[in-house]
């Protein structure tokens, strides 16, 4: 799944460099190069896949505790604005209540990511949609008041 799991020092360079050329902050570049929330979660609660209209496609687990998103993890099949964002907005939805992870804005994702190229911000939407589409899903097949109050 990853392209990048086989690549020595001198290529991190090139891509860093290839990144940040085109417009990716250091902290977006670094999102994308650490992955640190891509992966499944074998007993999730929510399992629910999005694909884009430009085809990426990302798959997000989520484990639930008394409404709140006790854990999160990723795959994206995508671009390096995909994995950026789903990193940063993973790192963004755990611990919060499902209430607040259905707040969160592009914006938010956006500012984790301190900068991204204008190209991608569609990545970002993606990435906020996925999340959504995964607590209404969960929402939807456990009733309006999941976990409990
Ligand atoms: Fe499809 Fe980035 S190009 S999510």
């Amino acid at each position: 799944m990853s392209h990048t799991q086989e690549i020595n020092e001198n290529d991190l360079e090139n891509i860093r460099e290839l990144l940040s050329g085109s417009g990716y902050s250091e902290k977006a570049i670094s999102y994308f190069l650490n992955k640190t929330s891509m992966g499944t979660i074998p007993d999730a609660d929510q399992v629910t896949e999005l694909t884009g209209d430009c085809g990426d496609t990302m798959k997000i687990y989520l484990k639930l505790e008394d409404g709140r998103i006790k854990d999160a993890k990723i795959q994206v099949l995508g671009c390096p604005g995909a994995i950026a964002s789903a990193m940063a907005a993973i790192e963004l939805i755990r611990g919060k209540t499902m209430e607040e992870a259905m707040a969160i804005t592009d914006r938010d994702i956006f500012r984790m990511l301190d900068e991204i190229p204008d190209q991608k911000q569609h990545c970002i939407r993606l990435t906020n949609k996925t999340i959504k589409k995964a607590i209404e899903e969960y929402k939807y097949e456990h009733g309006s008041n999941p976990g409990g109050e």
